[in-house]
């Protein structure tokens, strides 16, 4: 049987005459945490926005356990199982952390909008295994106590496992995080690696992650792809990517932040 969950080949995207990803190949198994990393354009946003349906490559495929991607409409690629998050926080501020989270099923019931205003009893009992599915996410992110508050009254952190919840409710077989880690300080990014890891143990999730924190990528990743300037230019275990010349260069010579070379090999100044 084929481990691949995402399959990527030789994937192209140009805007005007910039060619933001060229001649991408890689694969992401079933149950693994794999990370896409490379200096800031490197084309790992890009990446995410293909594989969601948001941009439509110019050449190559993307298959999905098998499925091609590259011709479904966002949509119907979250329908088949891929949710992500974005790099920037996005909370619906009216809502409490309770409906914050049941928002993100949104979509994955089945009755319609006219039988939900006419609550009928499938709409009604839809509502109730929502609720109660939020409920259940709530305290595997260990925010119980925070369902009634709303996004602002909380800390950046605690906000962060919000939307994590909110992707969780998708019921994703592929999570996609864009930097999840920015902003946060050295414990909350401690929290979020071992709640990332309790949710792909419990919910049997893989995850392609997008993280500029070094430490962090080298710690939580099964597999790592190098982007640089849309191109792989390496792909490996943690510690064979951390060894690979190609990599030390393309991070030594971008203007890469403080952040993105601390822990790098020869990045310690
Ligand atoms: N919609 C777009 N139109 C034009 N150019 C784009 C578009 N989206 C991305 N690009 C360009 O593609 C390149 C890759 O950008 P991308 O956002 O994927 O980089 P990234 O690796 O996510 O960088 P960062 O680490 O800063 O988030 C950049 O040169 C960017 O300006
Ligand atoms: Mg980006």
């Amino acid at each position: 049987m084929d481990d691949a969950l995402l399959s990527v080949e030789g994937l192209e995207i140009r805007f005007g005459g910039l060619v933001a990803l060229q001649s991408v190949s890689f694969a992401a198994r079933r149950g693994d945490i794999t990370a896409v990393i490379g200096p800031n354009g490197a084309g790992k946003t890009t990446l995410f926005n293909c594989v969601t349906g948001m941009y439509t490559p110019s050449a190559g495929s993307i298959a999905f356990a098998g499925k091609e991607l590259t011709r479904l409409k966002p949509f119907e690629i979250a329908r088949l199982g891929i949710a992500r998050t974005f790099q920037n926080l996005a909370l619906f501020e009216g809502l409490s952390i309770l409906e914050n989270l049941m928002m993100g099923a949104y979509g994955r019931g089945h009755s319609g909008l006219l039988e939900g205003m006419v609550r009928s009893r499938r709409a009604v009992r839809e509502e109730q295994e929502t609720r109660a599915r939020a409920l259940e996410m709530l305290a595997l992110l260990g925010i119980s106590d925070l369902a009634d508050k709303r996004p602002g009254e909380l800390p950046y952190g605690a906000q962060k496992r919000v939307e994590f919840g909110r992707v969780l409710m998708q019921d994703a077989k592929l999570i996609l995080l864009d930097e999840p880690m920015a902003g946060m300080n050295a414990a909350e990014k401690d929290e979020l690696v071992a709640l990332i890891r309790r949710i792909r143990s419990t919910l049997g999730v893989s995850f392609l992650l997008v993280e500029h924190d070094m430490p962090v990528v080298m710690d939580v990743s099964d597999h790592i792809v190098v982007l640089d300037f849309g191109r792989k230019i390496a792909e490996g275990a943690p510690e064979a990517v951390r060894r690979n010349e190609a990599v030390i260069a393309a991070y030594l010579g971008a203007d890469a932040p403080e952040e993105a070379l601390h822990g790098m090999p020869g990045a310690a100044a």
